[in-house]
């Protein structure tokens, strides 16, 4: 594996996001684990980092020695992982939707950390919705969130990325399965595979 790649694991997810009526019953979800190649010394940015994934993500980066900074909208979840990551950490508090909250971000990191070596571009919505429920606002916020923030936190940032930096986008195996009620995230999530 070539320095800088990220190794990925994929685990499951056993009825992760509480499977409705509309569903097929006992469906996993497959999730991927990224188990990137993050050592000491460097910086790692984490959007989402305040719960779930991009959290275990930013425990085992610091484990690993690297600066964390991390970005989510919940104040209180946002400075409980800060907390709980320590010196290593910093948070900021805004929405990948919101393009002046990614540069608030990106001048944290360039003030305290200087550059990016590792990118988990994580931030995202995986809300369920049966086709003929979808309304304008869940198809709206589903790719605001999943696909303009992505894109914006990669472009906002790119002046920071160090050579040879990685950048990981957290899709969803459902970018190539059908699975009830999902339509609209598996196409946000198919718009940041590669
Ligand atoms: N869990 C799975 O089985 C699975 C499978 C495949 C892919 N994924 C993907 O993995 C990523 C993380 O999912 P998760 O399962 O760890 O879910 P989660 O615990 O709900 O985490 C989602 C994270 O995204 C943040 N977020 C959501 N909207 C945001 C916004 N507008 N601006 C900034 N941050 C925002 C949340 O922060 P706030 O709470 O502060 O909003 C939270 O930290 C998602 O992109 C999801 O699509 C998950």
């Amino acid at each position: 594996m070539r320095p800088g790649t990220p190794e990925l694991v994929v685990g499951l997810y056993s009825k992760r996001y509480g499977l409705g009526r509309h569903d097929t019953q006992n469906v996993c979800v497959l999730c991927i684990e990224v188990k990137a190649t993050v050592r000491a010394g460097k910086v790692a940015v984490i959007t989402g980092g305040n719960s779930g994934i991009g959290l275990a993500s930013a425990r085992r980066y610091v484990s690993r020695g690297a600066r964390v900074a991390i970005l989510g909208r919940d104040p209180t979840t946002v400075e409980a992982a800060v907390a709980e990551l320590g010196d290593a950490a910093v948070g900021v508090v805004g929405d990948v939707r919101n393009l002046q909250d990614i540069d608030r971000l990106y001048d944290t990191v360039k003030r305290e950390f200087g550059s990016i070596d590792f990118w988990f571009v994580n931030a995202g919505v995986a809300k369920m919705r049966p086709l003929e429920a979808v309304d304008e606002e869940h198809f709206d916020h589903l790719f605001a969130v999943n696909v303009k923030g992505a894109y914006f936190t990669v472009q906002r940032g790119l002046p920071l990325l160090n050579d040879g930096g990685t950048i990981v986008l957290n899709t969803s195996i459902t970018n190539q399965l059908g699975i009830p009620s999902l339509g609209v995230y598996s196409a946000t999530k198919a718009a940041t595979a590669e």
